[in-house]
């Protein structure tokens, strides 16, 4: 029987599996996420066996030492940018996460976010709420149409195939995208087209989506030099990681006008938000919450567990990102 640390609380589905495998389980009592000194005080409490932990948690050299006893750290989450595996790897602790699942959520969210800047729906719902509405106009929060224009995936993994995929047979729009590797499958699934630069991917689509994970090559992914590839027309999404966008930068060009607008889940230094965003009108701004359905965070709190279950019993768990 083992000992496992949740560093917040997640849906009871896997607190319960986690429990009936007759392990012992401690769920940190802060309502928030702990800040580093008292995620580190709390390991540092009991020879935990595991820890479940969120992507607000660092977890690092200093967090693998307060706890050497663990030898499993899942994360509660599909982005694993938050760990150091390196410091994984020195210290011999397995890392697992959440892929999969969340996958259809995410794009749901991110085609959600494209209808909501391309039609204005959530400054058109404010505008509404304050009594503004006096009567149908022929000019009123003109929007665009996105049938027939081009959406250019930027990381075209699972999320990213399966936003092209909405995109193109439900909204009828040509695929354009960038990936280190091309992706067979998309370009049978969606007729997409490859471009070997983000550049390209930026000069020709009119709605961008960024779907990669957060690595040192992906920071800032998205400038002020690449921001100046994108059509004046242009919509970007980002529901992946916020350093992957410059944000000042991106907030320069939704305030100059040099790109249409943004939808935005996710923000450069989380939760702070950088300030011109927060009044500009053509950017869409959302709590990280893409894959923040019932059915995915109860999925994810099941696939933890399995991976700890699956852990402590000597197997290798199905969603590793590093076996020690
Ligand atoms: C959410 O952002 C995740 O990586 O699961
Ligand atoms: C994450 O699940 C991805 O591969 O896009």
């Amino acid at each position: 029987m083992a000992q496992i640390f949740v560093t917040r609380h997640i849906p009871d589905i896997g607190i319960n599996m986690l429990r009936a495998a007759g392990h012992t389980v401690e769920i940190s009592k802060k309502n928030g996420a702990l800040t580093h000194a008292e995620l580190l005080d709390a390991l540092r409490a009991y020879p935990y066996d595991a820890v479940v932990c969120l992507l607000t948690d660092t977890i690092n050299k200093e967090v693998f030492d307060a706890v050497p006893t663990a030898k499993i750290f899942a994360n509660y989450a599909v982005g694993y940018d938050n760990i150091s595996l390196t410091d994984a790897k020195d210290a011999g602790v397995t890392i697992t996460n959440t892929p999969g699942v969340l996958t259809d959520s995410v794009a749901e969210f991110a085609l959600s976010l494209i209808l909501a800047v391309a039609k204005r729906i959530p400054e058109a719902d404010a505008y509404t709420r304050k009594g503004l509405y006096d009567g149908w106009a022929p000019e009123l929060f003109l929007g665009i149409d996105l049938k027939g224009k081009t959406l250019g995936i930027l990381g075209a993994g699972r999320i990213g195939y399966e936003v092209a995929v909405r995109a193109h047979h439900g909204l009828g729009m040509q695929i354009v995208y960038n990936d280190v590797q091309k992706s067979a499958v998309l370009e049978k699934e969606t007729k997409a087209v490859y471009y070997t630069t983000t550049e390209d991917v930026l000069k020709n689509a009119d709605v961008v989506s960024i779907h990669v994970p957060l690595l040192p090559s992906t920071t800032h992914l998205i400038n002020a030099d690449r921001l100046k590839h994108m059509k004046s027309g242009a919509i970007l999404i980002n529901t992946s990681r916020g350093p992957v966008i410059d944000e000042q930068a991106l907030a320069n060009a939704l305030k100059a006008g040099t790109i249409r607008g943004a939808g935005l889940d996710v923000f450069e230094m989380e939760p702070k938000i950088v300030k011109e965003l927060m009044s500009l009108q053509n950017a869409v701004i959302t709590p990280h919450i893409a894959s923040a359905t019932e059915e995915t965070r109860n999925k994810m709190s099941a696939i933890v567990a399995e991976n700890i279950n699956d852990f402590l019993v000597g197997e290798i768990p199905n969603n590793v990102v590093h076996l020690a």
